[in-house]
This record gives C-alpha cells, structure tokens and sequence, in this order.
C-alpha cells in the first residue's frame, strides 16, 4: 500500500499527529509525508491520501486565521496555502481512497467546529472514497500540546486505516 500524508500546522501539534499517522501507515507500505506547503508528488501514485489541518474558526483555516496564529508565535510569512486552497485544486479523481483528521479543542462539535467535517464535505464532492469517518485529535489549548493519549491513538487510527483500505468494507 502506497500512502501519502499531506498536513498544516501552525504550532506543530497536527504535524506531530501527522508523523505517528505516517509511521503507523509505514508498517503496511510506503509512505510519503508532505506538508501542504510542499510540492507534492502525483496523487495516482497512492492508494490512500491521509489529509490532517487543525480547526480555525469552527472549520478549516483562512489566510486570516493562518496569519493570526503566525502572529501569536511572533513568526513572520502569509501561512501559506493551507488545506483549504489546497482541497480546491484537487483534480476530480475519485482515487486514491482518503481519510481526514483535525486537531482541536476537546469540547462538543457543535461548539468548537471541525475542519475534519469541512475536508470530508469536499472530498466528497469531489468524489473521493472517504476510507473512515473524519477525526478529531485534541489540543489542551491554541498552542497545544495535545491531550495525554493522542499520539498513541493516532497510531491505532493509522493502522484501522490500513486495514479498510487493503480490504475495504463492503
Ligand atoms: C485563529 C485560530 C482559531 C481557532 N479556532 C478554533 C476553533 O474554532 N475550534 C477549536 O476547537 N480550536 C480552534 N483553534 C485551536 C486550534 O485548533 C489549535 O491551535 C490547533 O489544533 C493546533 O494545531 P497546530 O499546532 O497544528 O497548528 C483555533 C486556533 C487559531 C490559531
């Protein structure tokens, strides 16, 4: 199985995620880790595309919010293209199989949002196989450091992900 893990991140907790992710995948197959900042190679080379961002203003961020949280790091730079931008230059294949992940605040969805939910929505619609449900991994705070246990159940997400996408439920 070929994968590849594409992320942003502003303060490195959704990388983190990203990496266990990668490295759980690892353990069935090549995996290739960008950020959504680098070039990326071509998508038909993978059997599962692994998409993680964290939550800015209940969903994905904006070149305003990627900005203010550059900001709040006293760090300089626009933020860069973010998922955002990126899902909407996808091109309309339906392949590779994908599955989502956001970093936020451990609190009900209807109050925190989800940028998970938002990328699912627009895989979708641009006809990609969702592989699993979106997920949500937390952050003690807008800087982090991510709950205790995240890490770890990011590795268990990895390794559920490799098995539907070897053999994919009905
Ligand atoms: C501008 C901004 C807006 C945010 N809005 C939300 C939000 O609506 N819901 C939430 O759960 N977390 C929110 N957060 C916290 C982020 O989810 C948290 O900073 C992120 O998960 C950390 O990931 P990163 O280290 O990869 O940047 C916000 C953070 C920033 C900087």
């Amino acid at each position: 199985m070929r994968s590849l893990v594409v992320y942003e991140s502003s303060f490195g907790n959704t990388q983190r995620i990203a990496n266990v992710v990668a490295d759980g995948l690892a353990a069935d197959g090549e995996v290739t880790l960008v950020s959504v900042d680098d070039e990326l190679p071509p998508l038909a080379e993978f059997d599962l595309l692994v998409v993680g961002a964290p939550t800015h203003v209940h969903g994905l961020s904006s070149r305003l919010s990627r900005k203010g949280a550059l900001d709040q790091q006293g760090r300089k730079g626009d933020g860069g293209i973010g998922v955002r931008g990126w899902l909407e230059a996808l091109p309309l294949l339906g392949r590779p199989a994908v599955a989502v992940f956001d970093t936020r605040a451990n609190k009900p969805e209807l109050l925190v949002g989800s940028a998970a939910h938002g990328m699912a929505r627009r895989l979708r619609r641009r006809g990609y196989r969702l592989a699993a449900e979106p997920e949500s991994f937390f952050v003690a705070g807008t800087p982090g450091p991510l709950e205790d246990g995240e890490l770890a159940r990011a590795g268990e997400w990895a390794k559920t992900l490799a098995s539907e996408v070897m053999s994919p439920a009905a």
